[in-house]
């Protein structure tokens, strides 16, 4: 089938790029001129592994195509997908301003029918307005369908993530746009789940508050843990084998974050008042998320006094690992709390240092794990990344003023950890 993304930021890269890799013919549209130039030369602007070689093997089988104009994919692709940036407004709203622009864009461009399908994470409703809009502004009166097909993608693991879904959601309001986006997605033999077009947009916000709920609730319970000295991970394995609750998305640690999370809470919370439904519940899973933060910060407090002219270690910057993504990363709170007491800081991240040295003018970089470690009074793993599980803790041992370790994401093996002489503070952890 011939497919036009709209949006080739990360979602539409991957979700154009996978399309493609499935024997479609992909044309990615952006408005950045730079971004568009550079992904021409195969050079990719975000770091997903397996993107770049998926990018350029497609490209040279004539199966991926990229532009500035709109009007091109318009003519060209039997299906639009609309993948443009869904910000947060101040107040916690989704900012909808690109979705309109890109809607009256296309109505514009529309000569025959087309099927206009919304991938980006939008509030319910908005399929209403893409439709009306594309209504209003369009001159010809040409036939089209709205849809939507939420995404269910996660940084480091996107790839795989399109390939092989849990579940396809399309949500539809005939059966000629139900046809189409089985068609589409008829190479993957994922189960396909069809609903209606706000119901498909409520599964997205739905499923991402649900899993942020998860993570408010077992770092709640860590803090329990650590205050009569259980053992969160424990806890987390006990509940996590009861099938209704199942063990994923209950690692405690210093809160959720990235630009899905936090955004589509705040979304889906700003959503319902609005239709005057009050979910009170996720202003607690975002108060707790961002309590967290905080309760780490104290908990180093706590085990190290005054934290004046003190320097700390900091392992990990991103918001999760396999990624160089900074936005909404909890080490950026953490951080600028330590700072705030004074603490020097020496930071080390296998891929997010480059995005984070404009994020924090004041720290010191290191070019490897060990060099933030020297003399440092302690050592915080903020990001629980893979190198961080294998480090040669006898050299991190002598490398360090004390042997003290705070450990954000419970990454370490706590026994192991004080067998080799270390004070371990994970969150929710025995001491
Ligand atoms: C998420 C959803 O998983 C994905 O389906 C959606 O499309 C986009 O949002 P992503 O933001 O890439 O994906 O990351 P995810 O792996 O879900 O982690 C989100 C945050 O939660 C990270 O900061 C992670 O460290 C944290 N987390 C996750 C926990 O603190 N504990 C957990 O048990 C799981």
């Amino acid at each position: 089938m011939k497919i036009g993304i709209i949006g080739s930021g990360y979602v539409g890269l991957v979700t154009g790029v996978c399309f493609a890799h499935l024997g479609h013919r992909v044309i990615c549209v952006d408005n950045d001129v730079k971004k568009i130039a550079m992904l021409k030369k195969n050079h990719v602007p975000i770091y997903e592994p397996g993107l770049e070689e998926m990018i350029r093997e497609n490209v040279a089988a004539k199966r991926l195509s990229f532009t500035t104009r709109i009007s091109q994919a318009v003519s060209q692709s039997e299906v639009l997908f609309i993948c443009v940036n869904t910000p947060p407004k101040e107040n916690g709203e989704a900012d909808l301003s690109f979705v309109e622009t890109v809607s009256k864009e296309i109505a514009l461009h529309l000569k025959e029918y087309r099927l206009i399908v919304e991938k980006s994470t939008v509030p319910v409703q908005t399929g209403e307005w893409v439709e009306k809009t594309i209504r209003n502004y369009q001159p010809r009166r040409a036939l089209f369908d709205v849809a939507s097909n939420p995404e269910f993608l996660r940084e480091g693991s996107a790839i795989q993530d399109f390939l092989k879904p849990d579940r396809v959601i399309i949500g539809v309001s005939n059966s000629k746009s139900e046809k189409i986006l089985r068609k589409l997605y008829g190479p993957l033999k994922a189960p396909i789940l069809v609903t209606d077009i706000k119901s498909a947009e409520i599964i997205k916000h739905a499923a991402n508050s649900f899993l942020a709920t998860k993570i408010s609730f077992i770092n709640m319970v860590a803090r329990i843990c650590d205050a009569v000295g259980a053992d969160v991970e424990k806890v987390a394995q006990g509940m996590g084998l009861d099938p209704r609750i199942g063990p994923s998305f209950l690692k405690a640690g210093i809160g959720f974050g990235g630009f899905c999370f936090p955004k589509d809470l705040s979304a889906f919370l700003k959503r319902a008042e609005k239709l005057g439904v009050g979910f009170e519940l996720l202003s607690s899973v975002l108060a707790i998320n961002e309590q967290q933060k905080q309760y780490f910060v104290q908990k180093i407090e706590n085990h190290l006094w005054n934290l004046n002219h003190k320097t700390l270690a900091i392992l990990g910057l991103s918001f999760k690992p396999d990624t160089d993504d900074m936005r909404f990363a909890p080490s950026i709170d953490i951080i600028k709390a330590l700072e705030r007491e004074g603490v020097h800081i020496r930071a080390y991240d296998p891929q997010a240092m480059k995005k984070a040295k404009s994020i924090f003018p004041k720290i010191e970089f290191t070019a490897n794990p060990y060099a933030a470690m020297k003399n440092a009074d302690a050592l915080v793993i903020v990001t629980e990344w893979d190198e961080f599980s294998n480090l040669d803790w006898k050299k991190v041992k002598r490398l360090l003023k004390h042997p003290i370790v705070f450990d954000g994401r419970n990454q370490l093996n706590q026994a192991e950890m004080k067998k080799l002489g270390f004070q371990y503070h994970g969150i929710g952890r025995p001491r």
